[in-house]
This record gives structure tokens, sequence and C-alpha cells, in this order.
């Protein structure tokens, strides 16, 4: 087998970042190096205790370090918790805490993993991209290092914060366009695709014969997240965002995608936080710095949330 793929998760923690950390943990093909939180779906230390509980509670022994608090230039929307809750992660309940969190700051966790790897190490990002920009702000050196950064966000449709920005981007915009105009190879799992995978009662029922302790959770977590989404936007099931970068990373034929140059707006207009992707590549001269999801196989979607949740360990 050929070596591992080497990953770092920076996510907010979040329904649906949590199914991206359980699809990657025990997934033969990754070696996961740590975990790093940002604000988001609620303030970074509600999240960094979710991360928390999930890798205790599935046994994922890897560091937890907390990132950043705010977005590096502007306030962003406020936290989502509409859709995961006033933890950011209702739903289950988990046992008491006793997983220490890592004393390093996420970015600087970032830095050191990655100037201390003898190869590179993919970033997966499920949340604003604030630790990410300032890692790469902080240490330029780490670029190199950057096998590739496959992250959920943005659109090149519509947004679902306002019609033009999806969350995470709009979360921090100036982080965003640092990570797009790096010069690494960037992926990006928008909305277009993630909103093709609802996880309807149907999913959560085929799950639920999963008797492990993901397969659990995860029926925990999406009956909450399934409940808020129908609440908030009338989906039938949770779009589970985030986890398509896993599913990307697991089996790329999963999803398809299409180099295009994209720019961030940073404008601080009505499209602040806009993902432009230039789908029919009308600016023949500009560079095509990003993979851009354009289609997903539902199924093999469905089928890759399975046998994940069936790494784990039996109830
Ligand atoms: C993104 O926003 C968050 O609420 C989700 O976790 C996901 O990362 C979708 O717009
Ligand atoms: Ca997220």
């Amino acid at each position: 087998m050929s070596e591992k793929r080497r990953l770092i998760i920076d996510c907010d923690p979040g329904h649906d970042d949590a199914v991206a950390v359980i699809m990657a943990a025990r997934n033969p093909k990754f070696e996961l190096l740590g975990i790093t939180t940002v604000r988001g779906n609620q303030t970074v230390d509600k999240v960094t205790t979710n991360a928390l509980n999930l890798c205790q509670y599935l046994d994922i022994d890897v560091p937890v370090c907390k990132g950043m608090t705010r977005p590096m230039v502007r306030e962003g929307p406020p936290v989502e918790e509409r859709l995961h809750g006033e933890t950011g992660l209702d739903g289950p309940v988990f046992p008491p805490l006793t997983k220490k969190l890592d004393p390093r700051h996420g970015v600087d966790f970032i830095i050191e993993t990655l100037l201390a790897s003898d190869r590179p190490v993919t970033l997966v990002p499920t949340g604003a991209l604030t630790n990410i920009g300032m890692a790469i702000r902080k240490e330029p050196k780490i670029l190199p290092k950057i096998e590739e950064i496959v992250l959920m966000g943005g659109s090149y449709q519509h947004g679902n914060v306002t019609p033009a920005a999806e969350f995470n981007i709009l979360v921090d915009a100036e982080a965003a366009h640092i990570v797009f105009s790096c010069g690494r190879p960037v992926a990006m799992m928008g909305l277009d695709i993630t909103r093709q995978v609802l996880c309807h009662p149907g999913i959560v029922d085929r799950m639920r014969q999963v008797k492990t302790k993901a397969g659990k959770l995860f029926v925990e977590l999406m009956e909450y997240f399934s409940m808020t989404q129908k609440r908030v936007f009338g989906w039938e099931g949770g779009p589970l965002h985030d986890p398509t970068t896993m599913a990307y990373l697991i089996d790329p034929d999963c999803i398809e995608t299409r180099e295009m140059n994209v720019q961030i707006d940073i404008t601080g207009g009505p499209s602040h936080g806009r993902t432009n992707c230039d789908f029919f590549g009308l600016l023949k001269e500009a560079p095509k710095n990003a993979k851009v999801a354009i289609g997903i196989n539902v199924e093999r979607f469905w089928d890759i949330v399975e046998e994940s949740l069936k790494m784990y360990d039996p109830l």
C-alpha cells in the first residue's frame, strides 16, 4: 500500500464537521495528525469542547488545538446557533470530558506540524479559513509543505447566508482570499454539491443499522441536524456539507471537479464573501487556482459514509 496521506482537519464542529472527522480518523488511507478549531458554528471554546468530546467518545487519539477566536479583519456573521444549537453540537450527550486540550495554539500547531513533516500534508478546513490564513501569513515557509487544501466552502451558484455568500467563506472572506491565492492546490467543495447530499430520514434509518459507536453517534447528530435544517431551510434532511471533503479524498471519482479561476469578494459590498468562480473560463489570462466540485455521485457518497461508520468499535 502506498504511504498514508497526512491530514490536519481544521474545523468548527458542528454536526457535519463531526461526520467529516469520523470519516477521516479510522480510514486506512489517512494519517490524521491533529484537529484544530476555529470560531464559526459556535464560539471557539464551544467547538473545541465538541472536538474533544468527539475524540474521547470515539477513541481518536490525536491532538486537539484551539485556534482563532475571531476572523482576521472584520466581524463575520453570528455563530450558526439556529442549525447547530447552543453547544454547537446539540443532540448527543457525551460522558464527562477527560481528554485534555493540547496547549499549542491551532495556528502554531499547523505551522509546527507542517515544518516538522518530512513530506507534504493535506489541510482539510471545514470551517472559516482564519487559522489557515493566519498560518500562511505568519510562516510562509509552510507553503511547500502543503500538499493540497481540500475545503468545504463557497458556491459557484448561490449562497446560504446572503444571496451571494456561503457561511464558511463569509465568516472570514479575507482569510479565504489568502487561501485561494496562496499558490498551492485548492479543492473547493461548495454548496453546489453539498446540497445534493441531504441526510433524509431514510438515510438515517440505513445508518441506524450500523451497530458501532460511530453509527450511533451519526444517528444522534443527524436527528438533531435534520430537525433544524427543516425548520430553517425547509430541507427534508441536513446537507452533509463538510463530509464531502473526505469523500473527495477517499474516492476522488465520487466527486467531479473542474479547474477554474476563483476570486473571493472582499469588497464589503452586497456580494462580500462570494466565491467568484469562472465556470465558463471567460477570464482567459486568469490562473486556474482551484478545482471546484461540480458533481457528486450521491449513492457512492452514502456508501462511503456507511463504510466509514463501520470502521469503529461495536456498540
Ligand atoms: C458550512 O457552514 C457550517 O454551518 C457547516 O458546518 C458547514 O461547514 C456550510 O455552509
Ligand atoms: Ca463546518
